[in-house]
């Protein structure tokens, strides 16, 4: 079975709840993920939000996911969100080792496995996101440094599990603002490297790779037609759930005339 091109948004901390509505209204009012079987749309929302998401989102195509989340089912970690309570608001996905978790709040290759393995042994999908830094890149440890990630993190996980991760790569120089995209030319090699060296599914499939880092409407479509680019996910350019959809239809045409 041919797998979905994935196509979703993390909002980070940013939308209060009235401004995720926003979002969910322009989104209910549009068909273009619904007609567009090719393609798997994505939201995620900040925690304060998710379940509020999830339930305006529950009759649409739309997957929704959580920012991060702890890997103990409960217990005395102050200010964590469990699995469960992720599952327990309607969520399908769970982002973990984003490049941000990683800078400001310590998160390590060791912790992503651990939140992984969690992930999958409640049922949710993880979005694992690995990528280098400018330092890593400038001293030429790009592919080093995102094996690693990727190796660690999935380190413990079954072929069949497998089949239910996703990852992102998104090099941290061309995350947010001041970031540059990386060019096609640049994400096709490290897109390339990861297949090559990443386990297949149990289904002989390559693990689905996105690529993330100042994904726009300008560059969506070059991007979304290399053959190793598994979706995309979209930071700043995706917040208006305009600009979402309008990359959405333009992803649609750049895969229909590949
Ligand atoms: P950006 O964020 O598209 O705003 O660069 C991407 C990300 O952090 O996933």
């Amino acid at each position: 079975m041919d797998q979905p091109f994935w196509i979703g948004t993390s909002w980070k901390m940013n939308k209060t709840l009235a401004q995720a509505r926003n979002f969910t209204r322009t989104l209910r009012a549009s068909t273009l993920l619904d007609s567009d079987e090719r393609l798997q749309g994505f939201v995620i929302p900040p925690f304060t939000a998710l379940e509020t998401v999830c339930r305006e989102l529950a009759d649409e195509s739309v997957m929704v996911g959580a920012q991060n989340m702890h890997w103990a089912d409960a217990g005395a970690f102050t200010g964590e969100v469990s699995p469960t309570m992720v599952i327990d608001c309607g969520a399908d996905i769970v982002e973990l080792g984003h490049s941000e978790r990683r800078e400001y709040f310590n998160e390590t290759d060791e912790a992503v496995n651990r939140k992984v393995k969690a992930a999958l042994a409640h049922g949710l999908r993880p979005l694992i996101c690995i990528g280098e830094t400018a330092t890593e890149k400038a001293l030429g440890a790009t592919e080093e440094t995102v094996l690693r990630q990727a190796k660690i993190a999935l380190s413990g996980v079954s072929a069949e599990q497998l089949g239910r991760c996703l990852l992102a790569y998104e090099p941290v120089w061309a995350i947010g603002d001041g970031g540059s995209p990386a060019t096609p030319e640049y994400a096709q090699w490290i897109h390339r490297c990861l297949r090559e060296a990443l386990p297949r599914t149990a289904d002989d499939q390559p693990l689905p790779v996105l690529y993330g880092g100042s994904v726009n409407e300008d560059n969506c479509a070059d991007l979304a037609a290399l053959p190793e680019v598994a979706g995309l996910f979209i930071g700043r350019a995706a917040w208006d759930a305009d600009g979402y959809l309008r990359i959405v239809s333009k992803v649609a045409n750049a895969r229909l005339a590949a």
